[in-house]
């Protein structure tokens, strides 16, 4: 019989949802020690938390999260509430000895991260950042690829993550839906909401970063807010470009923006090494683009590996369907919940936890800084 994790979930939205699927589903696939259960859901709205609770199977309901943090029956606590909200309840939950899973970026900015991540660590207690994009298996295979080797010295690493939501100015910033415009709830515009994702996978899969330059840009000046109702002044970066140096000596582009008309969430990267080079697609997700330089010259050329092999092959996907047929976004969060669980039986943490998930902060830290600045910005490190 599984050892219960009671899971107290805070935040209803995208991310409140993308995880409740992954609580429901990783037993049905994953043989593990610890099996979740749905204890409690906390809105703000009675009615929204009810609703919610009834659709996902939680057994129970609050409407502050400071008495969700407070309940003796839940271990682990679920941050899923807009990025200025991370740092309190990450902090009590901590205090109050709870696991905390955190959604991404960690905090505000470096300084905020680093208060979380004395907490948890004070407290000891296992802790975790959601960025999901590491358990997509055609990712994670990159990972193994880069660790076999097979690239050998890394030359270059170019990311990027384009939407175009916000291009009218008719679109208004703040409250429901739009907080992500509104600097106060968000830290940042799509440095720390879209960039932090890229900088996560680059961090994992090509060392630490060493110093960066960025431009940033607000298209859109003013735009009314949600909450008063009057026009204010934008506060976030709606577009990023930055260089990077990484410790390892390679160079990087990323770029990110939610001006690039026809993109709705194309995040790509590629790294090229002295002997082979990857690719990846968000849109396309389930394959890796490969070039192995020392394949026979007349056969060489870029492979596209549909990474939904058993056997150990491809990572992940034994755990579900028949080979050939592949899975989706979603599944990242159950591959995710599922290492956490793992990690718990094992005592070997899943990351990112907090510390690594900081080091991401400080990246952005330094590309903001680099945008103001219009100088190179040398990236503080993380480890201990
Ligand atoms: N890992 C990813 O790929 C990914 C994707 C999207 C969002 N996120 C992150 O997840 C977090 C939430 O984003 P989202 O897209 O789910 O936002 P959302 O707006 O869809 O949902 C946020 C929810 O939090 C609720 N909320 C706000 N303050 C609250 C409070 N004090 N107590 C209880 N509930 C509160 C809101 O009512 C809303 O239901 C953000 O930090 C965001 O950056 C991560």
């Amino acid at each position: 019989m599984a050892k219960p994790l009671r899971i107290g979930l805070i935040g209803c939205g995208f991310m409140g949802r993308a995880h409740s699927n992954a609580y429901r589903k990783v037993s049905n696939f994953f043989d593990l020690e610890y099996q979740p259960v749905l204890k409690a859901v906390c809105a703000r709205s009675e009615a929204s938390a009810v609703a919610f609770a009834k659709k996902w199977g939680y057994e129970s309901v609050e409407t502050d999260w400071r008495k969700l943090v407070a309940r003796e029956d839940i271990d682990a606590v679920d941050i899923c509430t807009p990025n200025n909200t991370h740092a309190e309840i990450a902090t009590a939950a901590a205090k109050a000895g709870k696991m905390i899973l955190c959604e991404k970026p960690l905090s505000m900015d470096g300084p905020e991260g680093v208060a979380m991540v004395k907490a948890v660590e004070k407290a000891k207690v296992p802790n975790m950042v959601w960025y999901n994009y590491r358990r997509v298996p055609a990712v994670t295979l990159a990972k193994q690829l880069i660790e076999e080797g097979r690239l050998g010295k890394v030359f270059h690493y170019r990311a990027k993550f384009l939407q175009d939501w916000t291009i009218s100015p008719e679109l208004p910033q703040g409250g429901a839906g739009l907080w992500r415009l509104d600097v106060n709830a968000a830290g940042s515009g799509v440095t720390g909401d879209l960039l932090a994702h890229c900088i996560d996978t680059a961090l994992w899969l090509n060392g630490s970063m060493d110093s960066v330059t960025a431009m940033t840009e607000t298209f859109i000046k003013q735009r009314k807010h949600t909450l008063t109702g009057k026009v204010a002044p934008v506060g976030i970066d709606d577009a990023c470009a930055f260089l990077a140096r990484f410790r390892n000596g390679s160079l990087a582009t990323f770029e990110s923006t939610r001006y690039a008309r026809g993109h709705k969430a194309l995040y790509t990267f590629e790294i090229n090494g002295e002997k082979a080079s990857i690719a990846w697609d968000l849109h396309d997700l389930h394959r890796l683009q490969y070039f192995d330089y020392q394949d026979e010259g007349k056969l060489r050329g870029w492979r596209s590996i549909h990474v939904t092999d058993h056997g150990g092959e491809h990572p992940y996907m034994d755990k579900w369907w028949v080979p050939g047929l592949q899975i989706g976004y979603e599944h990242s969060f159950v591959h995710q919940v599922a290492d956490f669980l793992q990690g718990l039986a094992t005592g070997k943490p899943a990351g990112p936890t907090f510390r690594d998930a900081l080091e991401t902060q400080y990246v952005c830290d330094a590309v903001l800084k680099s945008a103001k600045t219009r100088a190179w910005q040398k990236v503080k490190s993380a480890a201990k």
